[in-house]
């Protein structure tokens, strides 16, 4: 198996470290446009071998996408992070350009490959390489939902007092901290509603905390966060390449899917060898519903964008 990150920075070089932790393929490839900056971070990770016992083959390029050729998975974290005070829509100028010209080189040499975009606005940032390459929708995955799932289970577990990984939760809508929807009613801890453990003042804070998860981290590092990006890109892979089926939200293509179409929005979906398999169309409530669709509007028009660049 054969895995490329795109992006030497701090999200891309995090998600490869934990796909070579994980030893989820023989071959991983880092690349990034600056000048030695991925053979840097790749040898590095090599030097973490002996230590760590993983047997996977990093290496970096500067740009040579030849390096890249016969990925089964790509991820592109491409583009440039937000600053404090940023919202991710803001990038769009900048990182759709980077995105659709990464998206081009991948296929060159890997044109079966399934791609995962973590590149920000990752809603349209996902529309615009399924629009761009032509792909088959399963082979397309933005990585948003997962990440912002699991801080709702950081924050859900903060409250409660339990284990993160104890936690059902998902979080639908865009990857936008007025876009994403924490689904709380459907929140459990093994098994129990969180609903019957947690004030509905608790339940609120719990909901705006990690709808601005992000932002929050943004500002106190000073540029967008990395460990739990990076993760969730290698849950991702890990669940493609060990068709492990498993569900997590992520951004992909709706049609008539909670109503809407010519979109790609964050819902649960299973997620295996083929790339994203099934969507599961949860019944929302007329709120949710309501949420869902004003989300599918923001990032519709953030999508309209696309057309003046
Ligand atoms: C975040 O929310 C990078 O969009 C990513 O931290």
């Amino acid at each position: 198996m054969k895995v490329t990150v795109v992006g030497a920075g701090a999200v891309g070089a995090t998600c490869a470290d934990n796909i070579a932790r994980a030893a989820l393929c023989q071959e991983l490839v880092l690349l990034d446009i600056k000048e030695g900056l991925a053979e840097g971070k790749a040898q590095d990770m090599m030097q973490t071998a002996a230590l760590l016992g993983f047997d996977t083959r990093i290496t970096g390029s500067t740009a040579d996408y030849a390096k890249t050729a016969g990925s089964d998975v790509v991820v592109i974290t491409s583009g440039i992070p937000r600053k404090p005070g940023m919202t991710r829509e803001e990038l769009i100028g900048t990182n759709a350009g980077i995105v659709k010209g990464v998206c081009e080189n991948i296929l060159k040499y890997s044109p079966d490959t399934i791609i995962i975009v973590i590149s920000n606005p990752m809603d349209t940032m996902t529309y615009l390489a399924l629009q761009s390459t032509g792909l088959p929708k399963h082979r397309i995955i933005g990585m948003g939902g997962t990440l912002d799932s699991s801080r709702f289970k950081y924050q859900l577990s903060q409250h409660l007092g339990c284990s993160p990984a104890d936690l059902n939760a998902v979080v639908i809508g865009g990857h936008g901290d007025t876009t994403m929807i924490p689904l709380i009613r459907m929140a459990t801890w093994n098994s129990v509603p969180v609903t019957q453990l947690l004030s509905v003042d608790q339940q609120k804070q719990i909901v705006a905390d990690t709808m601005v998860g992000g932002a929050t981290l943004t500002k106190l590092i000073g540029t967008s966060a990395w460990y739990a990006p990076g993760a969730a890109g290698a849950a991702l892979v890990k669940s493609i390449l060990r068709d492990e089926k498993k569900l997590f939200t992520c951004c992909v293509s709706l049609d008539g899917e909670y109503g809407q179409k010519d979109i790609c929005l964050g819902v649960p979906v299973t997620i295996g060898r083929k790339g994203w398999e099934k969507i599961i169309d949860i019944k929302l409530d007329n709120e949710e519903q309501a949420m869902f669709s004003k989300s599918a509007e923001a990032v519709r028009s953030m999508n309209e964008v696309l057309k003046t660049l």
